[in-house]
């Protein structure tokens, strides 16, 4: 992300939270393509727009990404990377098994191809995943540790040199990590009693950040895990707590990934969209970016009535929304991209009621409606993320001295004041979806800018223009003037 921070220019862009910053650049990648003279870059709010997930995702400042399976040269990989993808996650290429068939041995060629690829289409990269004890390990790693005189001190040299190699080798191009996979056991608040856990305790979790943290200070790191229900159950309780502990702790942890997958295998009923954006909002509430990092959904949950497919994208989108709704949550990836290369298909016990068609893209690579639903959802982001973009412009503006109250010292901090207290105003009315109220304190905030020398300005300086400019945008988009 370091890197991409060049790319681009634009009012947005520069004053986006550190994870978006991708999804704007690419916005502007957009706009540039645009022939010259049409002006802006197409309304993504626009049902008609025609805008594909990945446009409506830049503006909404969202990641919306796929587990890649498949070698990075695959025709579903090629087809949709960038296009219709802004993110990217490595299905198994950066699991531990997979990086060293025995301890020490690396063989980084699959998740170099794939890091590889997300660079040329400059989407972000998801590393999956550091640590992850239900998962494939080294073949030897079990019999290093248990053999060893002191197996707690043998485990820790060799996380270390695992996390420090792999995080060390992607530092700055893989821009966050699931770091630590499925602490908890299948169900209930029991830790996973894995390798990891049997020989450290539950420390290697926080451990495993720290170090993560030194190899790359950059990157966004998660904990991620699953869930059959989402709110009050033992598990969701015992996950919120652990991270609540983390938090406390003062770990390297900036976000919790909810896996999301829904495979009707269970007599598990779905959730409702409101217990699951609950679930959501109480990980927000700890203070962490969230994501839905494996979201998959089986058609059979559908099965009964008409029109499955219709039904599922119904359930994508209701999913999409309750992510959407909540501020911190940043993105989205589902587990896969076309139909046929679902996981479910091919793991037991999945397998026995394939195909379970969960994804995006059909057979052919056409999209779904599941693929137009999620769209839809993330667009109902844009406006909301504007707002929030324009506020952090104002701030941003202030704090380099671009943007300076007028008159005399004290009223000039007075008039500031008032004009971040609009703009906040502009934010809690758009939540709320009082546009009414948007657009009035817009138009004040606007007439307070001092642009073209007026003595009544509330601010001047170099940054009055974009403000202003930005203002108009987000009048636009809330249709203010009509
Ligand atoms: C799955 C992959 O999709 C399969 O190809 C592989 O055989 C097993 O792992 N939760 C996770 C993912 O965190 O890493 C898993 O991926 C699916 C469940």
């Amino acid at each position: 992300m370091r890197k991409r921070e060049t790319v681009g220019s634009g009012w947005r862009e520069a004053h986006f939270g550190r994870a978006p910053l991708v999804a704007i650049a690419l916005a502007v990648v957009v706009l540039a393509a645009r022939p010259a003279g049409t002006g802006d870059s197409p309304d993504c709010t626009d049902p008609q727009s025609g805008c594909s997930l990945a446009e409506t995702a830049a503006q909404a400042g969202f990641w919306v990404g796929a587990a890649v399976g498949n070698a990075a040269s695959h025709p579903s990989t090629q087809a949709t990377i960038g296009g219709h993808f802004n993110s990217m996650t490595a299905e198994n290429a950066m699991k531990w098994g997979p990086l060293a068939r025995r301890v020490g041995e690396y063989d980084f060629g699959r998740a170099d191809a794939l890091v590889g690829l997300a660079e040329e289409r400059a989407v972000r990269m998801r590393g999956h995943t550091l640590l992850w004890g239900r998962g494939p390990l080294p073949v030897d790693l079990e019999s290093e540790v248990n053999q060893s005189p002191n197996p707690q001190a043998r485990l820790r040299e060799l996380l270390d040199q695992h996390i420090r190699t792999v995080v060390g080798r992607y530092a700055g191009r893989v821009q966050s990590w699931d770091v630590v996979n499925e602490p908890l056991s299948v169900a209930g608040a029991a830790f996973d009693y894995n390798l990891f856990f049997r020989t450290l305790g539950e420390s290697y979790i926080a451990e495993a950040f720290r170090i993560a943290h030194e190899a790359d200070p950059g990157a966004q790191l998660f904990l991620n895990e699953f869930f059959f229900v989402y709110s009050g159950s033992p598990k969701s309780q015992a996950f919120l707590a652990l991270v609540e502990k983390l938090v406390a702790e003062g770990v390297p942890m900036h976000g919790v990934g909810v896996q999301a997958h829904f495979w009707d295998y269970l007599p598990i009923a779905l959730p409702s969209r409101e217990e699951f954006q609950n679930f959501l909002q109480a990980l927000a509430d700890l203070g962490l970016a969230v994501e839905l990092t494996e979201l998959d959904i089986s058609r059979h949950y559908f099965d009964q009535g008409p029109d499955p497919l219709l039904r599922q994208a119904e359930f994508y989108s209701e999913i999409t929304s309750a992510c959407v709704a909540v501020p911190a949550c940043q993105g989205i990836t589902t587990w896969g991209i076309d139909d046929p290369g679902t996981w479910l298909d091919v793991t037991a016990p999945f397998d026995q009621v394939a195909p379970h068609e969960p994804l995006l893209f059909d057979a052919e690579l056409q999209p779904k409606p599941a693929y137009f639903s999620m769209r839809d959802a993330v667009a109902e982001r844009i406006i909301p993320f504007t707002a929030r973009a324009l506020l952090r412009l104002f701030d941003e503006s202030v704090k380099t001295g671009a943007l300076e109250g007028a008159g005399p010292p004290g009223s000039a901090v007075a008039k500031l004041r008032s004009l971040r207290s609009s703009l906040e105003k502009t934010v809690k009315y758009i939540d709320s979806d009082r546009v009414s109220g948007a657009c009035r304190e817009l138009e004040r905030t606007a007439r307070r800018l001092d642009t073209d020398g007026s003595s009544r300005a509330f601010a001047t300086g170099p940054a009055a223009r974009d403000l202003e400019e930005a203002i108009r945008e987000l009048r636009g988009l809330l249709a203010c003037d009509s």
